[in-house]
């Protein structure tokens, strides 16, 4: 798979990312976090956090994203960004690692902040030597 993608798709993608922080669901932590996925056909789909009064069962923005596209019938994904309001670039949390890997091995992972920093590695990099069942 091609991983390279253009400016504007990114420029696309982090915006749609931050509109889609402004509906995280957050009354416990008060830390939202938005994000933005895209297929290889070229289609994005957002996603947020949204947390439960029965903490554990909150859902990262990372896999609200995931979940949405694959019910949509998308499973390969070249890029996933995420963005919050972090100092740094926010890098998504192992269970969340776990999940984007299990769509493949090759997804861009592109990291930012509201102030507009970014860096990007892939999700290999991010979660190498993971669990197989073979
Ligand atoms: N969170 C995400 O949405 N993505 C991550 O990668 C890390 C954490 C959410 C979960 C919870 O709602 C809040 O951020 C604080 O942990």
């Amino acid at each position: 798979m091609n991983n390279n993608i253009n400016n504007g798709i990114i420029k696309e993608m982090y915006k749609k990312a931050i509109k889609a922080r402004k509906n995280a669901y957050t009354p416990y932590s008060d830390f939202k976090v938005g994000s933005a996925l895209l297929t290889e056909q070229g289609k994005i789909f957002t996603g947020s956090n949204v947390e439960n009064v029965s903490y554990g069962l909150s859902n990262c923005a990372e896999r609200t994203a995931i979940f949405t596209a694959v019910t949509n019938g998308y499973r390969k994904f070249k890029a996933l960004l995420i963005t919050a309001d972090t100092v740094q670039p926010i890098v998504p949390c192992g269970s969340c690692r776990q999940v984007i890997k299990e769509f493949g091995e090759n997804t861009k992972i592109i990291m930012t902040n509201v102030n507009g920093d970014f860096k990007e590695k892939m999700v290999n990099e991010l979660l190498p030597d993971s669990f197989k069942m073979s």
